[in-house]
């Protein structure tokens, strides 16, 4: 069935454009100021809509230990909020070996995903030696990235520096992408300990113990120890100024530094840590919500290229039930890390950013979908609409408006992170490799459709 799309308005990097696009084989096949209609085609009347790339989340935390969303519902709720490809950090296991558990993660646990899907394997203290003897076995399979963690010590995460310089630098010499969480954990857990046992109670004390000073000194440490190892870096969720402006300096003088930030480091800010009725543990996340003037100067960053991508970082973690958030009720150090943001992400950036004329509507696209594309190796397959690329499109109204609320949310969580939030842009329509997957909110497609993507090399190489 071939699909066309009539009186859009067509955004590209270059600029908006009023355009047909014919959709045949789940890639665009014409794009024209007028392209008429075959006798088998459905017509889409995009008349007062925009036509964006579809949203590409780079940090999603499906069917991780404690959280809601698997890969069905997760990338379903995904669909509905515009996000037409997804990447998802595999956890490591107790039982597999590292490219075992990829391969589990890769052929049975991804394969009820709504949308294309990559995996990007976590490397843990527990692989960084099995890493050096299975790196061409993830290679085979597709991988270009991996994700290391400076923090999460007591969770068996943390990478002390050696790992780090050595999966660097093998993983550069395979074209592999580092991600890293970079907080100074070590000492964080040390001020942790000391304010839990001076009687802080508040699950606010999250946010001030998980000081900017100790996300910048990571940042700075993994920019130099990816220098030592001739290794392009992806630094994952950007929280502060402070950190922005460590990148910043290093981009400029010419270190490949590629960073992304999330929409709640946007637009909420440590207040929401300290809401009533235990509710600020809703938005215990790590790094944490940070103090008001961190907001604007993420923005900023975005605007001057320092920030590359906004991502979900969804970690869903559910306020009740057996693993929650209430399991910090009596300590809020116990509070698990993790908020739900994938189906929000999008519409979330849309209207703080585009809506309210923080960026453009060319920035947008290029954080939520051109550079995710080309940072992950899926472009120009992702994240253009151009002839041959896959029709994977969204389509807005600008001119409407919503409440987002968990009452008509996809995703399991027994809450929202933004309800209540009223937005600008409705998304109308989601095409993925050319099929209708969600109309007016509904998400139409089947279980399963989505597609592993083994993906060519990342730009940063
Ligand atoms: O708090 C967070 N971000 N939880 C998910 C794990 C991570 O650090 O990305
Ligand atoms: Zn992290
Ligand atoms: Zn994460």
């Amino acid at each position: 069935m071939s699909i066309l799309i009539k009186n859009g308005n067509v955004v590209t990097l270059e600029g908006i454009s009023r355009a047909d696009l014919r959709v045949n084989e789940g890639v665009i096949q014409e794009m024209a100021s007028q392209l008429f209609q075959n006798y088998d085609d459905v017509v889409i009347d995009a008349d007062g809509l925009q036509i964006f790339p579809g949203g590409i989340d780079l940090h999603t935390h499906f069917d991780h230990v404690g959280v809601s969303d698997d890969f069905a519902s997760g990338t379903r709720a995904a669909a509905a909020g515009g996000i037409t490809t997804v990447s998802c950090f595999v956890e490591g296991s107790m039982q597999l070996n590292l490219i075992d558990n990829f391969k589990d993660w890769k052929y049975r646990r991804a394969k009820t995903s709504y949308v294309d899907y990559k995996l990007v394997p976590v490397l843990s203290g527990l692989y960084a030696e099995e890493f050096k003897t299975q790196l061409s076995d993830l290679v085979a399979e597709g991988v270009n990235a991996v994700k290391l963690f400076m923090a999460y010590s007591k969770a068996g995460l943390l990478t002390k520096d050696a790992d780090l310089y050595c999966v660097m630098r093998d993983a550069a010499k395979s074209n592999i992408l580092c991600n890293v969480h970079c907080e100074n954990g070590d000492v964080i857990d040390e001020i942790v300990k000391e304010w839990v046992k001076e009687g802080k109670t508040e699950v606010v004390n999250h946010g001030y113990t998980r000081t900017t000073g100790m996300e910048a000194e990571a940042v700075y440490r993994a920019i130099r120890i990816a220098e030592a190892a001739h290794a392009p870096l992806r630094i994952v969720h950007v929280s502060s100024q402070e950190a922005a402006e460590i990148i910043a300096a290093e981009k400029k003088k010419g270190r490949t530094v590629l960073a992304e930030t999330c929409p709640h480091y946007l637009v909420k800010d440590i207040g929401a840590l300290a809401l009533p009725n235990f509710d600020g543990a809703k938005n215990v996340c790590s790094p944490p919500l940070r103090e008001k003037y961190h907001l604007e100067a993420l923005w900023k960053a975005i605007r001057d290229g320092v920030i590359t991508t906004v991502s979900s970082d969804h970690a869903p973690v559910n306020f009740y039930g057996q693993y929650s958030k209430q399991l910090g009720k009596e300590v809020w150090s116990d509070i698990p890390n993790g908020c739900p943001g994938v189906e929000e992400l999008y519409s979330i950036i849309y209207h703080f950013g585009v809506a309210e004329k923080r960026i453009s509507i060319e920035k947008f696209i290029e954080i939520t979908s051109v550079n995710p594309a080309k940072e992950f190796g899926l472009y120009p397959k992702k994240g253009c609409i151009g002839v041959g690329s896959d029709a994977d499109l969204v389509l807005m109204d600008p001119s409407a408006s919503r409440v987002i609320s968990h009452e008509n949310q996809y995703g399991k969580t027994d809450y929202n992170s933004y309800e209540g939030y009223k937005i600008t842009g409705v998304i109308s329509y989601v095409l993925s490799r050319g099929e209708i997957i969600v109309k007016d909110g509904k998400v139409l497609a089947a279980e399963g459709r989505g597609k592993y993507l083994p993906s060519k090399t990342s730009c940063a190489f």
